[in-house]
């Protein structure tokens, strides 16, 4: 793990970035909350380095721009406004890669929406040929957006076990049913308080993974 250094950094960017405190929300706690809980499940696999501590906190970076019109609508997004939305696998692969120079980093930004049957965004990639951390961070950021993300167009928020219930049932098919399995038994072994205890708090984030995540 980069150090609490790495993490005021991000926090400043995320403060710099962020159109107001709702779109700030969206990409300061859910970032932090996915790359948490995407160095967690990483350790059990053996890839929990730098890359995917960047990847993960920057996944949605190539969300930076987009009108909160598009970002936060309470409603179904039509063809164009999805259109939109997807292209930020594809605009924060370029920004790790060409901006920050992260060429590795940047190719687990760009899977992390591609699916294990092949029908994901932005290139159709199929099982293995995704990256390990690429899927890592597609069943954490599931889970976040099920659990706590607040951009579920007005569908009530899921507990946590309805959320890996979710994630189960699109094993194999949407996420790595392997990964999926590692990820049930860390929730089991954290067991999360209800999210408005922590959810939105850098001090009870870090301190609820602080003894799970070695150094
Ligand atoms: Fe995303
Ligand atoms: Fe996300």
């Amino acid at each position: 793990m980069k150090s609490s250094d790495f993490l005021l950094r991000a926090e400043r960017l995320f403060n710099q970035i962020s159109q107001d405190h709702e779109v700030l929300r969206i990409f300061k706690y859910h970032s932090l909350r996915v790359m948490y809980f995407s160095i967690y499940l990483g350790q059990q696999v053996g890839c929990d380095d730098d890359d995917l501590q960047i990847a993960s906190l920057l996944h949605d970076i190539g969300k930076i721009g987009l009108a909160k019109e598009i970002l936060l609508k309470p409603s179904k997004l039509d063809e164009l406004e999805y259109q939109i939305i997807q292209a930020h696998s594809t605009i924060g692969n370029n920004i790790l890669r060409k901006t920050l120079n992260m060429p590795r980093a940047a190719v687990f930004v760009r899977d992390h929406h591609e699916r294990w049957d092949g029908k994901g965004y932005p290139r159709g990639l199929e099982k293995e040929n995704i990256s390990t951390q690429g899927r890592i961070i597609g069943i954490c950021d599931a889970f976040d957006t099920m659990t706590i993300d607040r951009r579920n167009y007005n569908r009530r928020t899921l507990t946590y076990q309805e959320a890996i219930r979710e994630l189960k049932r699109c094993s194999w098919t949407q996420f790595d049913g392997k990964l999926v399995d590692l990820f049930e038994s860390l929730i089991h072994d954290l067991d999360l308080p209800t999210p408005e205890h922590w959810a939105e708090n850098m001090e009870t984030i870090e301190k609820i993974f602080a003894a799970k995540i070695i150094d």
